[in-house]
C-alpha cells in the first residue's frame, strides 16, 4: 500500500468516525460503565449463533435507541433484564397515526405482536415481569395472551385495569358505542418463581371521608394507626390520564398521543422491580416508562422507532433534568459493545 494510499484509509475512517460521533447523539458527558449484556446474533451453518458481549452502558443514565424493537432486542442476552414494559401499538387507531393502524386478526398477521412477545420473553431472567398494555376495544391482549400461554416457561399472574375518570367521550347523539375510560395490563412472568411484587409501592390511601366510614364500622377493631398504613392494591381509579395541558406535554412542539400518566409508569415500575434491576421498554413513545424507571433508580433502556419521538423525549428528558444516551439504531453496535 503506498504513502497516499494508505492516508486516504485514515481519512477516511476518521471521516467515518466523526459522523458516527455526530450521529450518537448524547446529552451524556461522563463515561460509560458497566453493564447492559447486549447479544450479538449471527448466521452460523445456518443457525443462529449468539455471542454475548458486555456493552459499556452506565448503569445510572437512562439509553433510548432509535430502531425497531424486535431487532435491538434480538441483540439484548437471554435472561438479561428484571422487566419488559411495553406500551405497543394495540390497534386502536389513536388520532389515526399510522402506527397504531387497526389490527384484523382474520386479515392481518399478528406476527409482529408474536416476534416482540418472544424476544421480551427471551430476554426476562427467570422470575423477571413482562407487563403489556391492551384496550378494551380490540381483541389485542386475547391473541397476546393466547401467545404466551403456549410457552410453557411463563405465568399468567393477572389482568389489571388502569381507570381513568376523563375523556374517551364524544357527543351522546353521535355515540355509536360505550365510552372507553379504561386500559388493560397484562401481567406475566417467566418461570414458576416468585416475582418481586412491592405491594407497598401500590398501596391505596384512605381519604379522611373513607376513614370516617371504616373507623365507624369496625369499632374497636380498626384503629386509626391500621388506616393510615393504607390498603392493599386494588384496581387502579386514582391516576388521571394526560390531558393536552399538562406539564409533560409542554416539553416539545412534537406531540405524542398515547403518553402514559407518569404517576402509572411509576406504580408498575415501583411495585414490579427493585433498583437497580434493568428494565426495558420496547415501545418508548414519549419516555414516560424511561423517565419513571429512571426515578426509581433502575437502570433502563427503551426503544422507539419514529425519530420525531426520540426528538420529543430528548426535550422531555432535559425539562426532567434527565441525562439520556440517545443512540441510532446502525450507531449502536458501535457504541454499546466493547
Ligand atoms: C402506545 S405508544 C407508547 C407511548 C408511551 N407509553 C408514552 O407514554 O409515551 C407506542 C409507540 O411504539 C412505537 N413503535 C411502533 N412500532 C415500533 C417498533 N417496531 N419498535 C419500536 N417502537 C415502535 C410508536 O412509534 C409509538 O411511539
Amino acid at each position: 500500500m503506498d504513502d497516499n494510499n494508505a492516508k486516504d484509509k485514515k481519512d477516511e475512517k476518521r471521516k467515518r468516525k466523526a459522523k458516527e460521533a455526530h450521529k450518537t447523539n448524547t446529552l451524556s458527558t461522563q463515561p460509560a460503565s458497566p453493564s447492559l449484556v447486549v447479544q450479538d446474533k449471527r448466521e452460523s451453518d445456518g443457525e443462529h449463533e449468539r455471542a454475548t458481549k458486555i456493552a459499556n452502558v452506565r448503569r445510572s443514565v437512562p439509553v433510548c435507541i432509535q430502531g425497531d424493537c424486535i431487532g435491538e432486542m434480538k441483540r439484548m442476552a437471554t435472561g438479561s433484564c428484571d422487566l419488559v414494559l411495553a406500551d405497543p401499538p394495540y390497534g386502536i387507531n389513536v388520532r389515526r397515526v399510522g402506527w397504531d393502524k387497526p389490527i384484523n386478526p382474520n386479515v392481518d398477521a399478528f406476527n409482529f405482536t408474536y416476534e416482540w412477545i418472544d424476544e421480551a420473553v427471551r430476554i426476562l431472567k427467570p422470575g423477571g415481569t413482562l407487563l403489556f398494555f391492551s384496550s378494551p376495544c380490540t381483541l389485542y391482549s386475547s391473541y397476546a395472551n393466547v401467545h404466551l400461554d403456549k410457552k410453557p416457561d411463563v405465568v399468567h399472574r393477572q389482568t389489571l385495569s388502569w381507570i381513568y375518570s376523563q375523556g374517551g367521550d364524544c357527543r351522546l347523539e353521535n355515540m355509536k358505542q360505550y365510552a372507553v375510560r379504561s386500559e388493560v395490563i397484562e401481567w406475566w412472568t417467566k418461570h414458576q418463581i416468585t416475582p418481586t411484587f412491592n405491594a407497598h409501592c401500590a398501596t391505596e390511601r384512605y381519604t379522611e371521608e373513607q376513614k370516617k366510614v371504616a373507623l365507624a364500622k369496625g369499632v374497636g377493631r380498626v384503629t386509626e394507626a391500621s388506616l393510615d398504613k393504607g390498603r392493599p392494591p386494588r384496581t387502579w381509579c386514582d391516576i388521571p390520564r394526560e390531558n393536552s395541558r399538562s406539564t409533560e406535554r409542554s416539553y416539545s412542539s412534537i406531540k405524542h398521543p398515547a403518553m402514559k400518566p407518569l404517576d402509572l409508569a411509576e406504580r408498575l415500575v415501583g411495585v414490579h422491580s427493585n433498583q437497580g434491576d434493568l428494565v426495558v421498554v420496547p415501545f418508548a413513545g414519549s419516555g414516560t416508562e424511561m423517565i419513571s424507571a429512571h426515578k426509581l433508580k433502575r437502570r433502563v433502556v427503551g426503544i422507539e422507532i419514529d425519530p420525531n419521538y426520540v426528538e420529543l423525549m430528548k426535550k422531555r428528558f432535559e425539562g426532567h433534568s434527565i441525562e439520556c444516551v440517545f443512540r441510532e439504531s446502525s450507531a449502536e453496535k458501535e457504541a454499546l459493545v466493547e
